[in-house]
């Protein structure tokens, strides 16, 4: 099943639009494994995905414990993305793409700053084939992002633009399966929507612990928000996880 269905029928089924970012860190691996499984069984009714970081793959390595931990996912009927932010050459990134699909991600994130020819091209081009998903950084969340994703470029045709608007019209044109805007910067999402429209559905970081409201991001046209911290490090991930879903339903 190709994944903007995969997500869209999981976040029906569970009746969440949260996506779980789990990036648990333990000074001991075995420690951090056990950790990760229990929070994916515990967690998982409440989300429509779990996404992935460095934070797993450094330490437990892609193709052993991650691809374990991808398959624990998948047995609750929810897909797995990779938040790569790929941004390398074209050669590199088949490579890191084709990778994470081996070890059954459903989706990789990338950059947009690599460009598409011999840049971000084969990501697309290998995607499409097995059926997964490319998730195009549009705005980023950190207070930061701004210094990159909202400076004034001129675009193709010469005329003055921000920079995530020039993104967002990729997004379309590459036919992405997602947009990534800020929970933090609520008009940017408003804007990135007037773009995008629903042909390319947006998944916003950021709620919670770095200052986003899940609430605006949704009304401002997000349709997916990605949430980490405000979950696992609560003192009841569980209900942490199951108060956000109840209150993303009566939001939207
Ligand atoms: P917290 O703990 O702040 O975690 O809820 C947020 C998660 O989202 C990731 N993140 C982003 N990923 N574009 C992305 O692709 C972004 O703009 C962005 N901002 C945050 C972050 O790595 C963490 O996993």
């Amino acid at each position: 099943m190709e994944f903007k269905r995969f997500i869209e029928d999981s976040a029906k089924r569970n009746k969440s639009p949260i996506v779980l970012a789990l990036d648990l860190t333990r000074k001991n691996r075995d420690e951090l494994f056990k950790h990760t499984l229990k929070m994916i069984a515990s967690l998982s009714q409440s989300v429509c995905a779990v996404k992935f970081n460095h934070q797993l793959v450094l330490p437990l390595g892609l193709h052993d414990r991650v691809t374990t931990l991808v398959n624990e996912v998948h047995e609750h009927k929810i897909p797995a993305i990779m938040d790569a932010k790929i941004n390398d050459i074209g050669h590199t990134n088949e490579f890191i793409a084709s990778q994470y699909f081996s070890a059954g991600f459903d989706a990789v994130i990338v950059n947009p700053f690599a460009g598409f020819k011999d840049g971000l091209e084969p990501v697309f081009r290998i995607a499409k084939v097995q059926q997964r998903g490319v998730l195009v950084l549009v705005h980023m969340s950190h207070s930061g992002a701004n210094e990159g994703y909202g400076q004034i470029v001129l675009d193709e045709k010469g005329e003055r633009s921000s920079q995530f608007e020039v993104f967002a019209r990729r997004a379309l044109q590459w036919r992405a399966d997602g947009a990534i805007v800020g929970a933090t910067f609520p008009e940017t999402i408003a804007r990135v929507r007037s773009i995008l429209g629903t042909e390319v559905p947006i998944y916003s970081p950021g709620v919670g612990v770095q200052g986003g409201s899940l609430s605006r991001a949704l009304a401002a046209g997000a349709r997916y928000a990605i949430v980490g911290r405000s979950i696992y490090e609560s003192d009841d991930p569980a209900k942490s996880a199951e108060n956000l879903r109840r209150s993303a339903a009566t939001s939207s």
